[in-house]
Order: C-alpha cells, then sequence, then structure tokens
C-alpha cells in the first residue's frame, strides 16, 4: 500500500500576519486585497454562494461564513460583540480556513482578525472607486475603533483621500486613531458631532458598533453628491442610519438575500430596489449616474472578500516563507486504518509516519 501523503496545512498565526503585512507594505497589502476582491467580484458566477450562518445571543453574533468556486472552499469564523471592549475584548475577532475541493484538504488556516479589517476597508475602497466622486478628498469617519485607521488609510492610498473629519462618542477612540495617522501625509480634523463630521464630506465611512438600531446619519446631514460607505450595521437589529437616507441614494449590496437580512436595507420593505456590487465592477449596472446623486455601498461582509483575503494570504506566506506546517490531520500509513494511529504516540510536526508499530487492541483503549 502507498502510504498517504502527509497533509500539512500552512498555519497563519496573528505574529505572522503582522510580518506578512510589515513585509509587503500596508499599501500594497490594501491595494493587492482590493485587486484580489476585485477579480472574484468579476466571477461572480463561479461561486457557490450563501448568506452566513450566524448565531445570536444578546451580546453578540457568531457567524460562520462559507463559499466555493470549485476549486477552493473557504469559511471564517467571526464573532461581533460591541460591548467585548469593557472586558478588554476585541468587538470582532476572526479566523479561517482556505481548503482544495478536489481533495477537501485543509491548505491553510490562518488569523483573520487583522485581515478582516484590511480586507473590509479594501472592499469599501473597492466600492467606492466605482460610486464616489472622482475628486472625493474628504472623508467623515463616524467610528474610531479597530477598523478606523484601515480604512482611513485604503481610502487614502485608493482613492486620494487627503482629509479626515473624525467622530466617536469615545474621545480616546479618536486620539488613538490621530495619533495613528501621525506622519502618514493625512490632515485630520476631530469633530464633536457626527453632524459636524460630516461637514465639507465627499465621502462618510460609518463604523461605529452598537447592537441596535441606531441613527448615527439622518437624512437633514446628507449633501449632494456624498458617497457613504456604512460598515457597522451587519446584523439584525445593528443598523446606523435612518430610513430616510437609504430612500435618498441609490444603494449598493454585496450578496442580496444577505444584506437583506443583516444590512441597513433590512429596515426597508422587502422590494426595496437594491444593486449588486459585482454589476457595478463588471459594468452591468449603474453605480454613479449624476454627481450630485447620494450614493450608499451598504456593507455587512461577504464569504466571498474573505476567499480572495485567504488566497492572497496563501500566495504570499508561501512565497515570503511565513507560516508554519501544522500536523492538523492524522499521518495514516493506510487511509483505511485510522484506528491505527492510536497504536503510537502522535508523530511530532514535519516527522515522517513510523512504521512496523503493532495494530491496537480496541478493549486498552476504551
Ligand atoms: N461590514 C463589514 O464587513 C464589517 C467588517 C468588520 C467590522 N464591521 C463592523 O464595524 C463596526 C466597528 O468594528 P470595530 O472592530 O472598529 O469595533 P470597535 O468596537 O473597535 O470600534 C467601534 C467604535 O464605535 C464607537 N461608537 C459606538 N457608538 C457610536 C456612536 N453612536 N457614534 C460614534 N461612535 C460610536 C465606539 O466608541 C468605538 O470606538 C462593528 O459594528 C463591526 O461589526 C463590519
Amino acid at each position: 500500500m502507498r502510504p498517504t501523503p502527509p497533509i500539512v496545512p500552512l498555519y497563519l498565526s496573528a505574529p505572522d500576519a503582522v510580518r506578512l503585512v510589515r513585509q509587503l507594505g500596508l499599501p500594497a497589502c490594501l491595494s493587492g486585497m482590493a485587486d484580489a476582491i476585485g477579480e472574484d467580484y468579476l466571477r461572480w458566477q463561479a461561486f457557490d454562494k450563501t448568506a452566513r450562518v450566524a448565531h445570536h445571543s444578546p451580546d453578540g453574533v457568531i457567524e460562520l461564513m462559507p463559499i466555493s468556486d470549485g476549486q477552493h472552499y473557504s469559511f471564517k469564523y467571526v464573532n461581533g460583540h460591541p460591548r467585548n471592549i469593557a472586558r478588554g475584548l476585541s468587538t470582532v475577532m476572526a479566523f479561517g480556513v482556505l481548503a482544495d475541493v478536489a481533495t477537501g484538504a485543509p491548505l491553510l488556516l490562518s488569523e483573520l482578525t487583522l485581515t478582516t479589517a484590511l480586507r473590509t476597508a479594501a472592499t469599501s475602497a473597492l466600492a467606492a472607486r466605482a460610486l464616489a466622486r472622482p475628486d472625493s478628498r474628504v472623508m467623515a469617519i463616524i467610528g474610531n475603533g479597530a477598523q478606523s485607521e484601515f480604512q482611513a488609510l485604503a481610502f487614502a492610498h485608493l482613492l486620494g483621500i487627503d482629509t479626515l473629519r473624525l467622530y466617536d462618542i469615545d474621545p480616546a477612540a479618536t486620539a488613538k486613531l490621530v495619533a495613528h495617522l501621525a506622519g502618514s501625509g493625512l490632515r485630520t480634523v476631530v469633530c464633536a458631532s457626527t453632524r459636524e463630521a460630516l461637514q465639507g464630506a465627499d465621502i462618510v465611512t460609518t463604523v461605529t458598533a452598537d447592537k441596535q438600531n441606531a441613527t448615527i446619519v439622518s437624512a437633514d446631514m446628507l449633501a449632494p453628491g456624498m458617497h457613504l460607505n456604512a460598515v457597522g450595521g451587519d446584523c439584525p437589529g445593528k443598523t446606523e442610519l435612518a430610513p430616510e437616507v437609504l430612500q435618498a441614494a441609490h444603494v449598493v449590496v454585496e450578496y442580496e438575500p444577505q444584506s437583506r437580512i443583516e444590512g441597513e436595507i433590512q429596515q426597508m420593505p422587502a422590494d426595496f430596489p437594491v444593486t449588486p456590487l459585482w454589476a457595478v465592477l463588471a459594468g452591468q449596472a449603474s453605480g454613479r449616474t449624476k454627481r450630485e446623486q447620494v450614493t450608499l455601498f451598504d456593507s455587512v461582509g461577504f464569504a466571498l472578500e474573505d476567499f480572495s483575503a485567504l488566497r492572497f494570504l496563501h500566495r504570499h506566506a508561501l512565497a515570503l516563507g511565513l507560516g508554519e506546517r501544522l500536523d492538523l490531520m492524522p499521518r495514516l500509513h493506510d487511509p483505511k486504518d485510522l484506528f491505527a494511529t492510536l497504536a503510537k504516540a502522535p508523530a511530532s510536526s514535519g516527522r515522517a509516519p513510523g512504521h512496523g508499530h503493532a495494530l491496537p487492541h480496541a478493549h486498552a483503549l476504551a
């Protein structure tokens, strides 16, 4: 019997992901991910898509996000717990797997917390490139927590935003964002309210965390020609925009069946008109049609973006020699004889399976 090849997926830890971003450079990561996500959105029909599976609890949500293009399969595990901050934990934490469809073998097990911030910002910028006025230079960011630096830098690098108007109910969060952006060349203006932050903004990013139907932006704060990048409303009962804002805007969504449940449009009737992002990117549906039009990317985060991000990580981790091989699957001499693995101590990572070990006795293991 031919010994089965060892299945040793690459494991990319949180420190490895930091090394990868440092070695490639943050701008290259953001633009590389935006390109990868854009290319996959253009292959929309190739994907087997499902709305994510969500487990809701009073404090938050845990979600599984699967997708496949027939060659690769991926899923992300991600939570959203706005009250975690008070416990010293992140609101959003994630990890994920990329696998080979032909064999089902996992190829990569990776951190996705940092990666979620990168891919969300890259997707936001990708959508804004198609929806915002090309001469947009000023962006308001409402909610200055974990995602905010990534949003700021993605819009600076990919759209040419040069001024940020910032507001958070927590002034320390805004101070952290300002400190991180010092030296980036971006001009930051700290504002006393959302309304003040939106004054003069070409683009408005809402990225707050609050498990309720909040009204961060109301229709009277809008100006003609604004683009809204609504990131924080991503769960049933968790929204950021007044319904009148949606009525006033040309609304673009990622995957409509999921967005109807989780996006800002959950507040609207089931037939409220929306346009899919893939169709805008493919030139099959209109993005911005008039200078004074208000456009809205109702982002909730779709599995395709994590699929693209995992493939990006896998490719670059292999090229840079980052990560380690993980003994996640049993090493079998005979693929039909799983029981034999109990006869010996587990082989350590990277070692070939042992030979000539005794067959286990079931009664000795019971
Ligand atoms: N659409 C997506 O793909 C996607 C991806 C990642 C995160 N998210 C969502 O983005 C949000 C932010 O995530 P995070 O990791 O930055 O969370 P975070 O907890 O680190 O930051 C959220 C910030 O929002 C502020 N905030 C809360 N209510 C506010 C209000 N009314 N006005 C102004 N600021 C307010 C908080 O003080 C905090 O600083 C979350 O709701 C998360 O679920 C969406």
